[in-house]
């Protein structure tokens, strides 16, 4: 197939992680007769510096018309003065909204070489693979927002329909995995999340009557994701709690840059892109660790190409790139660690091997 790519490395780490997204999908496109067209363009504090907004309308078109969208990380301290007008985060959030893109499907899935990373007792995480969908262009992230000298506020409004598509998408992952959904509110103190549990429970109740709902208070949910995660499939929640949440999340994982996400409207043009930020720490040293980035690579195969022998042939090449001890610093963990470039380089040789999936499809 051909497929239209649009790249928006952004700021920080972002090259880094792209770059290595984008030569993995060269060798997927090699390998498998696919080509893959990649487009650069500017996205938040890059875009910011070159044109004055971090989300130039050259930029959106492209993604627009593009079949996917494959993104790094925004922002970093040159933009970070909390009285700027225009800051990095806006471009995202920006196209997020532009695109449709309500459904955020962030994957959980510990590995046994990454369990070293992890500060939680390693035999809690076997057998953890969780599904978090976060709502994504609703709640407290487009309210309003107001400063009026020494008071601030910022709305969080959601409607019935707004919940109900995400609920729907979440529901309907899990019918395809074990059929257990857990909806994250906080239907004890805000009416936002009172609509929430009631139209999740309609929902499950109306259209999917096989799929077990449960509801968790967000407080006592980030207690029990450490303490027993084995007990989650699929997690539904609003903006902001599946923003903190799945930070949290990644120590499962064992770093943030091992978790990956695929943000997801009506059609299938999605944005992918990891769940950690631009890690102004570490940027331009080649050490970032590429594999959620090019997890999100993956998923992009999976959900806006339909290529799924594929996305489970980089998986693979992940997993196999791990267990064969190939760790960047954050996952080390006193082991030997290696850079970007070679982590890369690792998954790279591993896609190059037969990838038992495609001899299935074939
Ligand atoms: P961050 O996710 O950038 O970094 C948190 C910590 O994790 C840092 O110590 C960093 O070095 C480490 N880390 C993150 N990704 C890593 C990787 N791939 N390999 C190795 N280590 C990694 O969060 P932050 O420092 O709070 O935010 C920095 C900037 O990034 C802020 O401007 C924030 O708004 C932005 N941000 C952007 C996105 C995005 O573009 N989607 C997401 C989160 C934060
Ligand atoms: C993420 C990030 C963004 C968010 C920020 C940078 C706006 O933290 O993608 O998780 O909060 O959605
Ligand atoms: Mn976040």
């Amino acid at each position: 197939m051909q497929a239209d790519i649009v790249v928006l490395p952004g700021d920080g780490i972002g090259p880094e992680v792209t770059a290595a997204a984008i030569a993995v999908l060269n060798t997927v496109g090699a390998r498998y007769g696919h080509r893959f067209r990649f487009e650069q363009h500017l996205i938040g504090g890059a875009a910011i510096d070159a044109t004055g907004t971090p989300l130039p309308a050259e930029t959106l078109e492209a993604a627009r018309s593009a079949d996917a969208v494959l993104l790094g990380a925004v922002g970093g301290p040159k933009w970070s003065d909390p009285n700027a007008k225009v800051r990095p985060e806006q471009g995202l959030l920006a196209i997020r909204k532009a695109l449709g893109l309500y459904a955020n499907l962030r994957p959980v899935k510990p590995h046994a070489a990454a369990l070293g990373a992890s500060p939680i007792k390693p035999h809690l995480l076997q057998g953890v693979d969780i599904m978090v969908v976060r709502e994504l262009t609703g709640g407290i992230y487009f309210g309003r927002k107001q400063r009026n000298g020494d008071s601030a506020s910022d709305l969080c409004e959601y409607n019935a329909d707004e919940i109900r598509r995400v609920v729907r998408r979440a529901a309907s992952l899990a019918r395809s995995r074990s059929g257990r959904l857990t909806s994250v509110d906080k239907a004890n103190v805000l009416e936002t999340s009172r609509l929430w549990r009631d139209v999740t429970t309609q929902v499950v109740r109306d259209e999917f009557p096989d799929v077990a709902l449960e509801h968790q208070l967000v407080d006592s949910m980030a207690m029990h994701l450490i303490a027993k995660p084995r007990a989650y499939d699929v997690i539904v929640t609003e903006n902001m709690f599946g923003d903190i949440l799945t930070d949290e999340a990644s120590m499962l994982a064992g770093s943030l840059g091992l978790l990956p996400s695929a943000s997801l409207g009506e059609g299938t043009v999605g944005i992918y892109e990891p769940i950690h930020g631009s890690a102004p720490d570490i940027a331009g040293q080649g050490i970032a660790n590429p594999y959620a980035t090019i997890l999100s690579a993956a998923m992009l195969l999976r959900h806006s190409l339909g290529l799924d022998a594929e996305a489970q042939c980089v998986e693979l090449a992940v997993s196999n790139a791990l267990d064969a001890g190939v760790l960047t610093a954050d996952l080390a963990d006193g082991r030997p660690s290696v850079g970007t470039r070679a982590a890369t380089d690792a998954v790279i040789a591993q896609l190059q091997l037969p990838c038992q999936v495609m001899e299935l499809r074939d």
